[in-house]
């Protein structure tokens, strides 16, 4: 059994991150941190998970913490996680970040879009932690960025047709809408129910911070520049991410060659679900669960592609992939303790 750190373990992906290793046959979480709440059981913060453990939360104490795991989930806003993870590698444990702290190869880009990063020599040592297109480098690793949310829909759906030059890269539309979850568990007015309850807003529009992530993968996996628009919208539900992209075909499309450019890239893979012509995805069929789904459709007449992926933002957007790729830096089978089915309805 390897001893497992929740460092940020009462806010909503730490709340995941617990819920879905009390079922890990190798993961044995042994300390959870909360400013807010140390000193509290683990059931009196999440009611839902009582009588799993007796964990009980303790200050982020990282050189007290670090010589007591095997590894650590750092699950903290931006910036934090920079102060954990420096201090907790030192003694060479692997780590998944689950902010945008290790998610950038370029400071620069990082520091335009969060804050000037204060260890940027720890961003070489780092991998995007998106195991279906960066599955060997993770497993060399020992920093893993976990991807973000809306980057893993909408990078899941791009991947084959920009690897394969099959679209133009200077014209990709994201419109994506997710669950209120996604902007974690602390109270604001904008996150309030009756804010948001029975509307449906873009936000953020042109300036969203996942915008700049995405493009740097996209451009990394089409080996070319790649130019996004990206809107997203906040939907009055807990949990999940639809994303429609739209892009256009560089040569003809045949909605057959599409189809077999994703089967290609992913019959293989554990987590991805190609849906059958005519069906797109709905954030119900995935909701709880690691997948992500995807729905195709081609237009010969207008060259036009519609890529749909709908994921789950707290598990394959947030602590399943985490675990996933966690699975990888410690030798696990990839997918030990995260199949678990959709929660329906
Ligand atoms: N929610 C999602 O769907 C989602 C998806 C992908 C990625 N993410 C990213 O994952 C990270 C966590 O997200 P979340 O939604 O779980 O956030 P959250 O609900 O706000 O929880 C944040 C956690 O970090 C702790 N914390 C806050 N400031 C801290 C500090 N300075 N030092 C130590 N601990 C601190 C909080 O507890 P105390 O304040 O009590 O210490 C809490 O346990 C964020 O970077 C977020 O962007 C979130």
């Amino acid at each position: 059994m390897k001893k497992i750190a929740i460092i940020g373990a009462s806010g909503y992906t730490g709340g995941e991150l617990l819920r879905i290793l009390a079922g890990h046959p190798g993961m044995d979480v042994r300390v959870i941190t909360s400013r807010e709440h140390q000193g509290k059981p683990l059931g009196e913060v999440f009611p839902h998970l009582r009588g799993y453990n007796d964990l009980v939360f303790e200050a982020p104490d990282y050189p007290v913490i670090r010589g007591r795991v095997d590894a650590a989930f750092t699950a903290l806003p931006h910036q934090a996680s920079i102060q954990a993870v420096a201090e907790l590698v030192t003694s060479d444990i692997p780590i998944v970040d689950l902010s945008a702290d290790f998610r950038f190869t370029d400071a620069d880009v990082y520091a335009a879009h969060y804050a000037v990063h204060s260890h940027p020599h720890l961003l070489a040592k780092s991998v995007y932690g998106l195991p279906e297109v960066y599955r060997d480098a993770i497993r060399a690793s020992r920093i893993v960025g976990n991807p973000g949310c809306y980057p893993t829909g909408a990078i899941i759906g791009l991947y084959p047709l920009l690897s394969e030059t099959a679209v133009d890269p200077a014209h990709i539309i994201i419109d994506a809408k997710s669950g209120v979850s996604g902007a974690g568990r602390g109270p604001s007015l904008s996150t309030l129910y009756t804010e948001i309850s029975e509307g449906l807003h873009a936000y953020k529009v042109g300036s969203h911070r996942h915008a700049p992530e995405i493009e740097e993968r996209l451009s990394d996996i089409a080996r070319t520049r790649v130019g996004i628009t990206f809107t997203p919208h906040l939907i009055p539900m807990n949990r999940g991410i639809l994303s429609t992209i739209y892009t256009t075909a560089s040569r003809t499309a045949d909605p057959r060659k599409i189809r077999m450019i994703y089967s290609d890239y992913y019959e293989k893979e554990p987590f991805i679900r190609l849906l059958p012509d005519g069906v797109f995805p709905d954030t119900a069929w995935v909701r709880g669960s690691n997948f992500v789904d995807i729905g195709l459709f081609t237009d010969p007449d207008t060259r036009r592609i519609i890529v749909i992926t709908a994921i789950d933002n707290l598990v394959k957007g947030a602590a399943g992939q985490a675990i996933q790729n966690m699975n990888l830096l410690l030798d696990f089978e990839e997918t030990t303790g995260i199949t678990a089915p959709p929660i329906f309805p």
